[in-house]
């Protein structure tokens, strides 16, 4: 797999093919992961790019991840909202992974709200409740896998980009605000993003207890550090799909983690629009 990064310049290609699709110029971007993408049928005054048609747009190639852009507006917001999205474990390099999000830069998006399903670490978390990221451990990072390997682009960002607020805090304020005026429970906690496909072991997940981990999935912290190497602001929110499996009596599957988003939709539409009525 080639870990190739791409130029400014084939970014600025990439973005002015969004561009030419749509007069509507998004402020806010919205990823949305595993059994969540119904978000973006609320979408207003939408255009719709399937990510073929957008040059070098990794294509998600999971059940429960449409593939497309939807660029509209969303409680008032121009928005750009991703149907889906591509991981690490399909096949595609951390650069292609990150594309995304540096398109969303050219563009000039300087918001992102990135939301993922996941695991419950924490066995006091139950499935179908949302949770706040506040912070995150990036064990695929420490294990060599950054979207930002390569020549650094000083237009977008420094070459060791600081990474001790990740996540917003006044989004995340913004974020508790909405929920308790909506009786919307919101945990808050660490997001641990391992390569996968293969769920984690029994041992894994007393592992990544240990560290401090409150949940776990396969994405989201690439995005975060592209998005804050080219300074926009994150808020982060997991949709907690199945329980913590610490003593390994539990069967985990990707059903049960579609089956789960079927009822997190709705409560992170509430999340999501009550923050863009906010903005
Ligand atoms: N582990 C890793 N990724 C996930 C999980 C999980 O249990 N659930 C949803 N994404």
């Amino acid at each position: 797999m080639m870990d190739e990064a791409f130029t400014l310049a084939q970014m600025d290609r990439i973005a002015q093919v969004v561009r030419d699709r749509t007069s509507l110029s998004p402020r806010i971007g919205i990823i949305l992961g595993s059994g969540l993408g119904t978000l973006a049928e609320s979408v207003l005054q939408s255009t719709i790019i399937p990510y073929q048609e957008i040059p070098s747009w990794p294509v998600s190639t999971v059940i429960g991840h449409q593939g497309r852009l939807v660029v509209g507006k969303l409680e008032g917001q121009n928005v750009l909202v991703m149907q889906g999205r591509a991981h690490y474990y399909e096949g595609y390099s951390m650069a292609q992974v990150g594309l995304p999000v540096r398109i969303m830069q050219r563009l000039g998006i300087e918001l992102l709200i990135v939301t993922n399903a996941a695991g419950a670490v924490n066995p006091d978390f139950s499935p179908g409740e949302l949770m706040l990221i506040t912070d995150h451990l990036n064990l695929i990072g420490m294990a060599g896998l950054t979207p930002l390997r390569g020549p650094n682009i000083d237009e977008i960002g420094l070459r060791f980009p600081d990474m001790s607020q990740a996540y917003d805090r006044e989004l995340g304020e913004i974020s508790r605000q909405v929920a308790v005026e909506n009786s919307l429970k919101l945990y808050q906690g660490v997001y641990v993003c391992l390569a996968g496909p293969s769920f984690e072991t029994p041992a894994d997940l007393r592992f990544l207890r240990a560290i401090g981990a409150d949940a776990v999935g396969m994405s989201t912290v690439p995005e975060v550090i592209v998005a804050r190497h080219g300074g926009q602001r994150v808020l982060g929110i997991s949709g907690i799909s199945n329980k913590a499996n610490l003593d390994g009596n539990t069967i985990t599957s990707h059903l049960e983690v579609l089956e789960a988003g079927k009822s997190l939709v709705p409560k992170l539409e509430t999340l999501i629009r009550g923050v863009l009525r906010r903005l």
